[in-house]
């Protein structure tokens, strides 16, 4: 067992999680086949620190977040919050967590209820903290200066907002019940460039004035960049690559990250000016190839890659590679 899942220092430890989905078909709705959603997955994230998590669309970052949250059940896994295990909690524990761990969505419209005052969608949290009724109108108008808006936004409706400002909103409801950790899934992908910068900018000042801790899902290289202290990589329901987030750009030594780095158009080494795709398609994620689920695209791939599973090992000082390649060439641990 790798001594750093067990440091205090990390809010959230996750490990060996799994997540699998039936997909269905037929009359008799029998299982066909299972989406590997989330597969052995190994991650932790430290208090008051961002992880980012980044992938290709359908990799399953969502899903990890929804299991990480307690919103979907782990058919396998330990998750471990506060160092406490969270993988089988009563409702009643699993309400208490939820003021403990929020998640803010990437279209602020949908999530928030368009018939609901802003203030009573903020109430709500303040409600599940028991904050006292006579304090709430005053705790309302607060979290609102928070997130940078002013408190007669309060009677007002979701649609009367702009993009920028309703993400705000989901902010301000997510913070009102004094989360540790927040999920930002996609929190920027519909706002405008300058819209995005405003919202990762009051997201790093939430951070430092509250202590937060964030995992940040994002399909951009260059946000995540900015914004994470640890970058996990995810490729088909796995993390392939996981390492603070100067030695992954300055060091990438999975494929696949290097093969997203080559394909971004500003983080890529200046001297090569050619944008690179990576060549084929991602496999379908209920028919991953056996071994290495990266070898159907991997310059690397050998006879060998699809022999076995391979796990996330630390191949350097707090740097997880899942490859076996990489793994028997240098001298590295596994996670477990
Ligand atoms: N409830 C579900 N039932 C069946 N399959 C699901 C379910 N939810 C997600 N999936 C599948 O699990 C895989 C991972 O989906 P997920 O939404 O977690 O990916 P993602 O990385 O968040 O993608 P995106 O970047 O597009 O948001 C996909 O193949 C998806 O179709
Ligand atoms: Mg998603």
């Amino acid at each position: 067992m790798n001594s750093l899942l067990h440091q205090e220092d990390n809010i959230l430890s996750v490990q060996d999680l799994k997540k699998h989905f039936p997909l269905k078909k037929g009359f008799w709705q029998k299982t066909r086949a299972w989406v590997r959603a989330v597969d052995n997955v190994d991650f932790f994230v430290p208090r008051g620190k961002t992880l980012g998590l980044v992938g290709e669309s359908g990799c399953g970052k969502s899903t990890l977040a929804r299991v990480v949250l307690r919103l979907l059940d782990p058919d396998q896994g330990s998750i471990r919050f506060q160092g406490r295990e969270i993988t089988s909690l009563d409702k009643k524990e699993l309400k208490q967590l939820r003021k403990n761990m929020q998640i803010v969505f990437q279209d602020p419209h949908g999530s928030l209820n368009p018939k609901m005052q802003i203030k009573s969608t903020i109430e709500d949290g303040l409600r599940v903290s028991k904050v006292p009724r006579r304090e709430r109108q005053g705790r309302i108008k607060t979290i609102l200066e928070t997130v940078g808006l002013t408190g007669d936004c309060m009677n007002r409706f979701p649609h009367e907002f702009s993009g920028g400002q309703r993400q705000r909103i989901g902010l301000a409801r997510a913070l009102s019940v004094n989360p540790e950790l927040i999920v930002c899934d996609e929190p920027i992908s519909s706002l405008d460039v300058s819209i995005q910068a405003q919202i990762i900018n009051l997201l790093q000042n939430l951070q430092e004035e509250l202590g937060l801790s964030y995992i940040f899902i994002t399909h951009d290289l260059n946000v995540v960049g900015y914004v994470s202290d640890w970058i996990a990589v995810m490729y088909l329901g796995q993390i392939m690559e996981y390492a603070p987030t100067e030695t992954l750009f300055q060091n990438p030594l999975h494929p696949y990250t290097k093969a997203l780095l080559a394909a971004s158009p500003s983080v890529r080494p200046e001297q090569d000016q050619t944008l690179q795709t990576l060549p084929g398609e991602v496999p379908s994620a209920f028919d991953p190839p056996p071994g290495c689920s990266f070898q159907t695209r991997c310059p690397l791939g050998e006879d060998k890659c699809s022999e076995s599973r391979v796990k996330l090992r630390e191949i350097n000082n707090s740097h997880w590679v899942r490859c076996l390649k990489l793994s028997k060439d240098l001298n590295s641990r596994s996670w477990k």
